[in-house]
């Protein structure tokens, strides 16, 4: 399906460059073939990933936690003596740090200059390079084979998918394992969160599609875990054919996935219909909060907003500001409709009346924080699973 002219997801920007802004037809299909649902139309990586890349993984506490978690499971697994740690798409450190300060060995594979910075200056040893088979090449000449390769939100982002597996087929020890999670295609489907199509996501994983895809490089899924973060999650556990017992928890999702009908076009046809549905409900309400004379406003200026502003033609008229924790995208306005971004006390300081939650993932964490704005009178307006105001 397409969803439309659309500009850089993360490309906030400054009212000079309105006139100069850069947009695609963002459009996604499911190839009845190989099970895949990935975009068709692809951005070059290197006007995403640079040294004024917009997200730092750190901004959530809840993520910082989440991550720390996600290294003890690593950390207690079978790692033997002296292992090598490497994550592709390290970002600022908010995965890798964990094995840093354990003293382990490690390297994050980061190609955004700015968020790399931020983990070497917390002496976290990252390079600056995108991952394929020319860096893993260069890692195993220069630190040896890696125990295990890591990796969050970025295997999806990287639209040569078989370069990072001729990558860690380079890399990787012959009984290590490459471990990665990322946004779940079931949940996607299930919440109807559309707003995860965006341009730095390439590809919206299942088991479906993996399991042939890691079988043409004699590897294989051995365990899937769904992970509660980003909307719905899948961490799974990659090997070579053999190296390691499959746990029962990848035949239990397989039959899940068929179940659910991910094979099928018909199930495509119908989450179509229900995006399309999702954002007449959307514009609906925000237009007659605004006829009621409401203050609407949203919270987070999140990568999958863009999506659903543009998608729905949700301009300034209808969300007076986006306020955003990240200082680089204060100040700024967002992508292709231009709302907009201020820092987080102006929401704070003047409560409006409602909230659009663009960051609908961290919801719990900003419920939590925010219980000031509710007792103001203040509500929260969620589109995922369904359009409606938070009571
Ligand atoms: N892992 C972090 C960051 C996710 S954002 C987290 O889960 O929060 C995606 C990151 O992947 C960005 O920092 C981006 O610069 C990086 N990236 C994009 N393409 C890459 C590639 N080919 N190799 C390594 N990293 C890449
Ligand atoms: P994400 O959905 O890609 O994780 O991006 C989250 C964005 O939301 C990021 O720009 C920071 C912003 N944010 C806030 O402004 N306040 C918050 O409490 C949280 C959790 C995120």
């Amino acid at each position: 399906m397409s969803f439309g002219r659309m500009p850089i997801a993360n490309g906030f920007l400054t009212p000079e460059t309105f006139a100069t802004e850069f947009f695609f037809e963002l459009r996604v299909g499911h190839c009845e073939a190989c099970s895949m649902v990935q975009l068709t139309d692809l951005v070059d990586p290197h006007m995403l990933f640079h040294g004024d890349y917009a997200y730092f993984s750190s901004i959530s506490t809840r993520m910082t936690a989440h991550f720390r978690r996600y290294a003890e499971a690593v950390m207690t697994g079978s790692l033997g003596s002296d292992p090598l740690v490497v994550e592709i798409g390290s970002n600022d450190g908010i995965l890798l740090g964990n094995f840093a300060r354990a003293g382990m060995r490690h390297v994050g594979i980061e190609p955004s200059a700015n968020v790399a910075r931020a983990a070497t200056d917390q002496g976290i040893r990252s390079v600056c390079r995108f991952f394929d088979e020319e860096t893993a090449s260069d890692v195993r000449r220069s630190d040896g084979p890696a125990a295990v390769i890591l990796g969050a939100n970025v295997i999806c982002h990287i639209p040569n998918i078989h370069a990072v597996l001729r990558g860690v087929d380079i890399l990787l020890e012959e009984r290590g394992a490459f471990i990665f999670e990322e946004p779940y295609l079931a949940d996607i489907i299930e919440k109807t969160s559309y707003d995860q199509v965006y341009d730095e996501h390439v590809f919206y994983f299942s088991l479906t599609s993996l399991a042939p895809l890691v079988a043409r490089y004699g590897m294989e899924i051995v365990d899937a875990s769904p992970q509660n973060v980003h909307g719905g999650s899948m961490r799974y556990v990659v090997a070579r054919r053999g190296a390691r017992e499959p746990s029962p928890a990848v035949a239990v999702l397989a039959e899940h996935e068929r179940l659910i009908g991910l094979g099928e076009p018909a199930t495509y046809s119908a989450l179509r219909d229900r995006i399309h549905q999702s954002r007449d409900s959307l514009t609906a309400l925000l237009q007659d909060l605004r006829s009621a004379g409401k203050r609407v406003t949203a919270y987070g200026a999140t990568s999958k907003s863009t999506t659903v502003t543009n998608f729905c033609g949700i301009g300034p008229d209808l969300i007076e500001f986006v306020s955003d924790t990240t200082p680089g995208k204060q100040g700024k306005f967002t992508p292709g409709v231009h709302i907009p971004v201020v820092p987080y006390e102006y929401f704070a300081r003047a409560h409006p009346d409602y909230a659009v939650l663009f960051a609908w993932n961290h919801a719990e964490e900003i419920f939590e924080k925010e219980a000031a704005f509710a007792r103001a009178g203040g509500r929260f307006i969620r589109y995922v699973p369904r359009v409606e105001i938070v009571e």
